[in-house]
């Protein structure tokens, strides 16, 4: 019988009696305990993890893979003895949360200093409860320093529609005196002795984000991290290991995993001396210090990571219905993404009530649901020297304020959204000019400009409530629908004077500062349930399953080139959900790179995400509207399909390739979309055959085109079967064209 206790009893038995081990049976799902070998399993969606207690007292990794059957017992996790003296068995023996003590030379998961100059610390299990949660079953167990009250309870939850593993820490101070942490982790994922793992992660910069990197893991480490102060853009918290040479999009073994953090963040992949690899992810480590006054205690971010046997394909699909249906503010049940207009590339700053009114009206004639005013139209705002931080409505552009411009866009018949940057201001603004000090800076130091702004230290009280009631205020005072959050810069001289000069107090800002992002965002959706909100970092600077819980989608980048965008949306698919991708129709040539697309291949590009038109419909002649009222219409057809089905990667564009195609299907299977694009023909070569996957095998399906045709001999109606097995034949020639179909279950 497993223990399972409501959290509250959980809590207060964990602050005080040690809990007895209970005997269990193990189970098909959920979370369980073997009293006499000392495993802990969870069990969800055919995967097993397990993990138990050593005759060290340590919890060591056991299983983590397909599903193992009830009867499978498995043994007890024993220490690696070590080979040499060289090599304590503290550092050979895998853990699911290392301190930094007893001799370890792997990556700790937990490292600190007590006041006394002691910085050992060997964590030994001490207690486990469990408990249900309306998102999953939880086990904490709860580890302790072999020589002092200092606490860490390891929490896991498991998600029974996808086996998907949150983990996280929660390290208390039960000490007398004050205990310095200097490395913070969420968990430790660890995965047996090989030498065929490959890894997969994103890097990427302004313009150019989301690009997919493969390398084979070799002995060392590789780190992924931020030193940015946010996520960043130049890599992702997200990764991807693949077992054995032989793994593509559907088949092999894929363990992969995502961590929920905003700020400075870390995951360090590495082959230890006797070939195990170990994934340990949480807070940046680099220049963190967090200071435990007795009795505090500091929670990490959670580490989410999942396994599948089918291949980086399913790897990403999982992910998909778990960040959908666990992770979005609007989970379980998302609503699909508005079709969005955005003034950014039409008008830059210069917005103004006949000019966005304008843009309204032949946004409305097109289909769009949602006008969104970007960049300009606040403080003395004229170009990116001055005006953030004064968020008034700027007089000479809105002489009447928003409401009338708000008012003509609801008579159009689509709701409106607002551009806001609340962490910044620039020097040339009055917020600036009255607060100085509300900005990261270390004293009497140059402060660093990016983009001529400097960042708020929200970590600040009276920052945080400056910027919640300015928010707040706009929301209130006017009908708005969404607001898109843009943060344009990275960090620079991240100090936090007014909380005195001991550096242990001013390092908490690495996390202070995210904590009140998260609660200002989180007090918005609360005061302002029907308000939705895009994270936009310059881009996809700030795309992590942290920021998705608060915001309901993100701008990818800001390359809106249809070809860039490809590999873009591609590299973005492997973590994310094309249910948040937002994506604009934008003009041609593209100012990225000059690159000249017809309308027809630029909304076949973006359709694949949640779709949107940032283009100067001023200059749209008679025919573009009519292609794009035509394609926003097919678009309304697909979109549940593409936002929030299961996506096929079926031709991939990266490495030079000529083609591209996804699949998405609907979860009923009763819709497929096919987009296929080809960036140059060679040789009068034929597109390559497409073998659509997902489907019904049993189920007729008619194809009915969005843009373009099939080759003249193609069926019409055919089994899913047949779409899988024989495939299709897309009629494609030329540079840069674009088709895309659905395939529509025909009802007896
Ligand atoms: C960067 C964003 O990514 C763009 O879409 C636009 O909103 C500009 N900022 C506005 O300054």
């Amino acid at each position: 019988m497993s223990r399972s206790l409501p959290i509250a009893v959980v809590a207060a038995l964990l602050s005080g009696c040690l809990l007895p081990i209970a005997s269990t049976q193990a189970q098909t799902n959920g979370v369980s305990f073997d009293a006499t070998t000392k495993v802990f399993r969870l069990d969800a969606a055919g995967l097993t993890y397990a993990f138990g207690i050593n005759d060290a007292s340590e919890l060591q990794p056991v299983y983590w893979g397909k599903s193992l059957g009830q009867q499978e017992h498995l043994p007890p996790p024993r220490r690696n003895e070590g080979n040499a003296s060289f090599d304590l068995p503290s550092s050979t023996t895998p853990q699911e949360y290392a301190g930094w003590g007893a001799g370890l030379y792997v990556e700790p998961t937990l490292k600190a200093t007590f006041p006394d100059g002691n910085r050992d610390l060997v964590l030994h299990y001490l207690e486990y409860a469990t408990a249900h949660s309306p998102k999953g079953e939880e086990l904490t167990v709860t580890l302790k320093d072999v020589a002092s009250p200092l606490f860490v309870d390891l929490h896991y939850r498991i998600d029974a529609a996808t086996g998907i593993i949150g983990r996280w820490a929660t390290i208390r101070n039960r000490t007398a005196a004050s205990v310095v942490l200097e490395e913070a982790g969420s968990a430790t994922w660890n995965l047996p002795r090989g030498t065929d793992y490959s890894l997969r992660y994103l890097t990427g910069r302004w313009a150019g984000e989301w690009n997919l990197q493969k390398q084979h893991i070799l002995p060392g480490e590789t780190v992924l991290e931020s030193k940015r102060g946010s996520t960043g853009h130049q890599n992702n918290p997200w990764f991807a290991i693949e077992r054995g040479d032989h793994s593509d999009e559907e088949t092999g073994d894929v363990w992969f995993g995502a961590l929920a953090w905003s700020g400075n963040w870390r995951i360090a992949v590495e082959q230890d001396q006797l070939q195990q690899i170990r994934v340990t992810g949480g807070f940046n480590p680099f220049d963190f210090a967090y200071k435990l006054v007795p009795n505090q205690q500091l929670e990490t971010p959670i580490f989410y990571a999942g396994y599948t046997s089918h291949g980086i394909g399913e790897a990403s699909r999982i992910l998909h219905r778990f960040e959908l249906a666990s992770i979005l503010p609007q989970a379980p049940t998302p609503k699909p993404r508005p079709i969005i207009y955005n003034s950014w590339e039409a008008t830059g700053f210069s917005v103004n009530e006949a000019g966005q009114e304008a843009l309204a009206e032949k946004a409305a004639q097109i289909g769009i649901e949602r006008f969104v005013m970007d960049d300009g139209w606040f403080g003395q705002r004229k170009d990116d020297h001055a005006g953030l931080g004064d968020w008034y409505v700027n007089k000479q552009k809105f002489p009447n304020g928003l409401k009338p411009m708000i008012d003509k866009i609801h008579a159009l018949g689509m709701d409106f959204g607002l551009w806001v940057e609340p962490e910044m201001v620039n020097p040339d603004s009055a917020l600036y000019r009255k607060h100085p000090d509300w900005t990261l800076n270390f004293t009497g130091r140059p402060r660093t400009e990016g983009r001529n702004q400097l960042l708020l230290n929200l970590a600040r009280k009276d920052v945080r409530d400056y910027v919640y009631n300015f928010l707040d205020d706009i929301l209130t005072s006017n009908q708005i629908a969404f607001l898109k959050w843009d943060y344009n810069r990275n960090w620079s001289e991240p100090g936090w004077p007014a909380v005195g000069p001991d550096s242990t107090e001013q390092k908490k800002v690495y996390v202070e500062y995210i904590r009140n992002l998260y609660s200002i965002l989180a007090d918005l959706r609360k005061n302002h349930p029907n308000v939705e909100i895009e994270s936009c970092s310059g881009g996809g600077g700030r795309v992590d399953l942290g920021i998705l819980g608060l915001t309901d989608e993100v701008w990818p980048s800001d390359n809106t080139d249809p070809l860039d965008r490809l590999t873009i949306q591609d590299g973005f698919t492997y973590a994310y959900t094309p249910g948040v991708m937002m994506a604009w129709v934008t003009d041609s040539p593209n100012w990225v790179n000059n690159r000249t697309t017809s309308l027809t291949y630029r909304f076949l590009s973006s359709m694949q995400g949640s779709l949107g038109v940032g283009a100067n419909l001023d200059r749209w002649k008679p025919e573009d509207f009519a292609t794009a009222k035509d394609l926003i219409a097919s678009y309304k057809l697909i979109r549940e399909t593409v936002q929030h089905g299961d996506l096929y990667r079926l031709i991939s564009p990266r490495d030079g390739s000529e083609q591209s195609a996804t699949e998405s299907i609907s979860p009923d299977k009763h819709q497929a979309v096919l987009f296929t694009l080809l960036h140059s023909s060679h040789e009068g070569y034929p597109f390559p055959r497409v073998y659509l996957r997902g489907l019904d095998p049993t189920a007729h399906y008619r194809v009915i085109p969005i843009a373009g045709s099939l080759t003249k001999d193609s069926l019409p109606v055919a089994t899913g079967s047949y779409w899988m097995d024989h495939g299709v034949d897309v009629d494609l020639r030329g540079d840069l064209q674009a088709a895309a179909f659905r395939f529509e279950v025909v009802k007896d």
